[in-house]
């Protein structure tokens, strides 16, 4: 009986560990839909035309070296409360954003 519940814990954590799991392949439609616009695709060139109408350079986000200067803290504040010249993107929520962050982090060139 004892092995069976212990079976059971450990199938409950394999099941929620999938769940909370970052996905980057979701985070990647996340960012096709909220990011692209403007970071341009897989964050690779940036949108000159919107950098020019806000004024301020907008970061390659797939650059290594832009990458190695971020924390995943630092990527999730410019979404959720947005930095300088970039809004906040209010229409990413809960595991979107990490989801985001994930996909942020796979397309470091
Ligand atoms: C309206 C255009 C716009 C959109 C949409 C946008 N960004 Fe940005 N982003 C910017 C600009 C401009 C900056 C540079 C901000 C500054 O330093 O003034 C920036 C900076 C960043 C940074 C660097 C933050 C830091 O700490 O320096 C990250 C990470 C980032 N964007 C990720 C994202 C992600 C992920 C999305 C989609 C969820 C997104 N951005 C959507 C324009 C945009």
């Amino acid at each position: 009986m004892n092995k069976l519940i212990i079976t059971f814990v450990a199938l409950m954590g394999t099941v929620a560990g999938v769940a909370l799991a970052a996905d980057a392949k979701a985070g990647g439609e996340v960012f096709n839909k909220s990011c692209k616009g403007c970071h341009g695709p897989e964050g690779a060139t940036p949108n000159e035309a919107v950098s020019k109408m806000l004024g301020a350079p907008i970061p390659v986000l797939a650059a290594a070296d832009f990458q190695a200067s971020k924390t995943d803290a630092d990527i999730k504040k410019a979404i959720t409360d947005g930095k300088g010249k970039m809004p906040k993107v209010a229409s990413v929520t809960g595991s979107s954003i990490d989801d985001v962050v994930a996909y942020v982090r796979s397309i470091k060139k």
